[in-house]
């Protein structure tokens, strides 16, 4: 008979008898909520009613069905202002392979992509593969400074910008539509197109419009569901400046299945949007999301809180590099990122660390953010 051994919790290093196990604020997820059994339960069942297996599961769902992408067009309505033409929207299997569709289409080998300086760390692994170069741009508690994008554009020649002006990743900010505006200015000057990652684009209930709907001749805007709905699903939106250039730039990947979504991923998602039932799933994360932030804002002094948005949020204090407040949270039984673990740079100096608020039960994010908030708070009188 086979002997199924539980794996040993991990245990925290300082508190090896009592084996409690760290609290792990590092991944940023969609929160765990009862809406997502009830509801993709119901969605199923009615999938079941609807569905034909033998017909559309021997198709491939290249660019995502034509109800596909007006569904699409139906969901981000809300974050755009206007229902999208669907024509410029392609399904692809979540960001990270829309980024690597996008940046071979739109870089040329050995060419250059400006991203910021602290950012979502797998666009190293994507620039890797493609044989990129990555140059970073500076950061102010706005986002991505102009002055400084302006200069590297001059300087570097990029042909793309990626950036994340809504949640950054990791700093948690969210640009103002001033600053948006003037960061498509300088792109559009330069021949420069922007990709904007809109990972979190659909959290917060008050941030300004994508860069997309702002200048939608030089913008691919990429929305992922992996937080506002589920990473499972392995789905992003990407839309393009129009219908026209979307054929144009993925003519060459068109033969291609890598990019292709999977069609009972598609099909959940589909009716999921149809039933309403994404939008009140959304709906939720929102309310969790928001809820979340309350807490840490409740339970964190305003001084080491520098930002909160979304999902996580950025805690930074004078004088303390991101890796010293990362190994105090650590051992105060609290598993954090740290700042120098997205610099573009490999600056291990940066201040800050990303904790996220998502992946844990309510209460036990209670504990860890008391945690952390004793572990970094400096000793009264200092
Ligand atoms: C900024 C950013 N982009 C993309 C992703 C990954 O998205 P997906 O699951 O759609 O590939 C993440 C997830 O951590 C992220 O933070």
């Amino acid at each position: 008979m086979v002997q199924i051994v539980e794996p040993r919790a991990p245990s925290h290093p300082n508190q090896e008898t009592n084996m409690q196990k760290p609290i792990d604020l590092r991944r940023v997820t969609s929160p765990l909520l009862s809406e997502i059994d009830e509801g993709v339960s119901q969605t199923l069942a009615g999938l079941r009613e609807r569905w034909q297996p033998s017909t559309e599961l021997r198709q491939h769902r290249r660019l995502g069905t034509e109800r596909d992408r007006h569904a699409a067009a139906a969901f981000l309505a809300a974050r755009y202002g206007t229902l999208l033409d669907p024509g410029r929207i392609l399904l692809a299997n979540g960001t990270q392979n829309a980024l690597l569709l996008l940046l071979s289409a739109l870089v040329p080998r050995g060419g250059t992509v400006l991203v910021e300086a602290m950012t979502y760390r797998q666009i190293r692994d994507v620039a890797a593969m493609l044989g990129l170069n990555l140059v970073s741009v500076a950061l102010d508690e706005d986002g991505l400074l102009p002055d400084a994008f302006e200069a590297a554009c001059r300087l570097h020649r990029p042909s793309v910008l990626y950036c994340i002006p809504t949640v950054q990743n990791p700093s948690a900010s969210i640009m103002s539509a001033e600053r948006r505006q003037i960061v498509a200015n300088i792109a559009r000057r330069h021949g420069v197109a922007i990709i904007e990652d809109e990972a979190q684009g659909l959290i917060p209930r008050d941030a300004p419009p994508p860069i997309g709907s702002i200048a939608p001749d030089i913008t691919w805007s990429v929305t992922g569901l992996s937080k506002c709905l589920a990473v499972g699903l392995r789905i992003a939106y990407v839309v393009a400046p129009s219908a026209a250039i979307l054929h144009e730039t993925i003519a060459t990947f068109e033969d291609m299945a890598f990019w292709y979504v999977s069609a009972v991923s598609a099909a959940l998602l589909l009716h999921h949007i149809e039933s309403g039932a994404a939008f009140a799933l959304t709906d939720a994360v929102q309310r969790e999301a928001q809820h979340r932030q309350e807490v840490a804002a409740r339970l964190l002094p305003s001084t080491m809180l520098k930002s909160g948005h979304g999902l996580h949020i950025w805690l930074s204090y004078p004088g303390v590099r991101g890796d010293e407040a990362r190994a105090a949270a650590f051992n105060a039984g609290v598993l954090v990122r740290s700042a120098s673990e997205y610099s573009v740079d490999g600056d291990r100096d940066l201040p800050g660390i990303r904790v996220s608020l998502a992946d844990v039960s309510r209460e036990d994010l209670i504990v860890g953010l008391t945690l952390l908030s004793g572990a970094l708070s400096p000793p009264a009188g200092t």
